[in-house]
């Protein structure tokens, strides 16, 4: 940036005067932008969660170590299935993942939902698309009942070690095409 003004810019050498064309590198609870280079609006992602699991449970793609090994990697899963995939969760999620020491990557279609709302799947309805029943059925997830996000944990039963590096957020293709995370 050229300074003119010799005033402004000798209040800008003694850091008087914050920088007006910094990069955004913090939203304003304090995120950083994570994953920088991955193919979004923002170069990354400044919206997640860290240490909960805001996912639902329809449509759910479950991926492990050594295909997923990073968050990055994670979000980078849901980019590449932008039709079907709108969050992602990167955690512990069995014991075998805490004992391998690899959080594992879980993509879904739907979110949490709120403590007072739950939702029956008509799972043989033939204008049900891509919902993934199988798992839906497997996980006890029918219905769905809502709840408070869930805390994510790294202790071998998952419920007591609080783990504050999992992380969880939207992937949201917008009608422009951008993707927002
Ligand atoms: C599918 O949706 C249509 C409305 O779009 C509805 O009339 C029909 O009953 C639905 N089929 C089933 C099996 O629920």
């Amino acid at each position: 940036m050229r300074i003119a003004c010799p005033l402004f810019a000798s209040l800008l050498a003694l850091g008087a005067v914050s920088n007006p064309v910094r990069i955004r590198e913090d939203s304003g609870s304090g995120l950083r932008l994570i994953c920088p280079g991955l193919n979004t609006q923002d170069r990354g992602c400044i919206r997640y969660t860290r240490g909960f699991d805001v996912t639902g449970v329809v449509t759910e793609v479950d991926l492990t170590f050594p295909q997923v090994r990073t968050e990055c990697d994670c979000i980078q899963e849901c980019l590449n299935r932008r039709d079907t995939c709108a969050n992602y969760v990167w955690k512990f999620s069995t014991p075998e993942s805490v004992n391998s020491g690899h959080r594992t990557c879980t993509l879904y279609s739907d979110f949490n939902l709120p403590a007072g709302v739950t939702l029956q799947f008509d799972l043989a309805s033939p204008n049900n698309t891509n919902i993934n029943a199988e798992a839906i059925i497997a996980n006890g997830n029918n219905p769905h009942a809502g709840g408070l996000v869930p805390q994510a944990f790294k202790d071998a039963n998952l419920d007591t070690d609080p783990d504050f590096d999992a992380v969880s957020g939207p992937v949201w293709t917008l009608a422009n095409g951008q993707v927002q995370c």
